[in-house]
């Protein structure tokens, strides 16, 4: 049995996360501020610390005999980002230090959420980790600096790390009801009601979207090849989705004729982002291989079971 901390382990991706190391058998904390995470995400006897990122070396307990620490907790919105610059910066970048710091001080590797949106607009597609990164946001910026203070976790405090630039992630427990919610459950939810989906634009802009199974097994392959120069690894499919395309996938797994009805674009909307797998496969010996139909298939099973009567 191991010891974890999973930082944000109460919200979509963490729980996720936090649900399969503990079904493996391993011992998992979590600590996170509830903002947009749920205790109910989280398995009954998974010790849960409700507190702010940034106060995490407040808590040396969490922090003794652990195997791993797994950083998810962040403003996972781009668009909060933009509303709140500076508060979103102090949880995503200052918060990520907050992380370092504390696992140097106790001796601890540290896995780390990055994001595609530390690419920007891409130049060349497929993205590809040694690619120009260019943030058009204040959360790519963000990311980013994670990214950068990572080197120095590793080169002047000791502390191993392996980022991980996470495209479009999609699953069950992403909540639809966020105003910052992503594409993939607020068409879900829609369609599930009966209602017309609306596409900003031409529906063209496609996304590589990852299924949060696969993610799950890139997160726990990392910590095994954190390393002290640290590495940072896209997770994503390779394959590109149109939004429209998406629309009709989703459609066809629930088995409803979707009925779209188009929005004004998106200002600053990247056209086509698709990430490049092979440092994926080659690094963390794995391939983001679940099927979009099947993929999908598990959030509508989800969405179901947890629609209200
Ligand atoms: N979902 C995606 O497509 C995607 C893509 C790229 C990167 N990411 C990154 O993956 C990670 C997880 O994202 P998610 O989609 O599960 O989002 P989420 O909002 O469901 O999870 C983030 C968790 O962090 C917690 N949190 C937020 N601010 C906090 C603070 N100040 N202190 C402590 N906890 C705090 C929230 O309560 C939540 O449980 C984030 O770092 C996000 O930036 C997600």
């Amino acid at each position: 049995m191991a010891r974890y901390l999973v930082t944000g382990g109460a919200g979509f991706i963490g729980s996720h996360l936090v649900e399969a190391l503990h079904s493996d058998g391993h011992a998992v904390a979590v600590l996170d501020d509830l903002s947009t995470g749920r205790r109910e995400n989280l398995p009954a006897d998974a010790p849960l610390v409700v507190d702010d990122i940034n106060r995490i070396g407040a808590h040396p307990d969490l922090w003794r005999g652990l195997d791993g620490c797994f950083h998810l907790a962040a403003v996972a919105s781009v668009q909060r980002g933009t509303e709140d610059w500076a508060g979103c910066h102090d949880v995503n970048a200052r918060g990520t230090i907050a992380v370092f710091e504390a696992a140097r001080d106790h001796g601890v590797p540290v896995v780390y959420a990055s994001s595609a949106a530390v690419y920007g607009d891409p130049i060349a597609l497929p993205q590809a980790e040694d690619a120009l990164l260019r943030p058009l946001t204040a959360y790519g910026a963000d990311k980013l600096a994670s990214e950068l203070h990572a080197r120095v976790a590793g080169g002047v405090h000791g502390v191993p790390t392996h980022g991980l630039r996470f495209f479009n992630v999609y699953g069950p427990r992403q909540d639809p009801r966020s105003p910052y919610s992503g594409v993939v459950s607020v068409f879900c939810d829609r369609l599930l009601a009966d209602r017309p989906i609306v596409v900003h634009g031409d529906g063209a802009q496609s996304r590589d979207f990852v299924a949060v199974a696969d993610v799950v097994r890139a997160l726990r392959a990392a910590l095994g090849a954190a390393a002290l120069d640290a590495p940072v690894t896209n997770v994503c499919t390779g394959r590109s989705t149109s939004v429209l395309e998406l629309s009709h996938t989703l459609a066809r797994v629930i088995g409803v004729t979707p009925r779209v009805s188009h929005g004004p674009a998106r200002v600053g909307d990247i056209r086509h982002s698709v990430g490049d797998p092979a440092r994926l496969h080659e690094t963390l010996g794995m391939t983001a291989e679940t099927p979009l139909a099947e993929g999908l298939a598990a959030l509508v099973a989800w969405a179901r079971a947890t629609a209200p009567a």
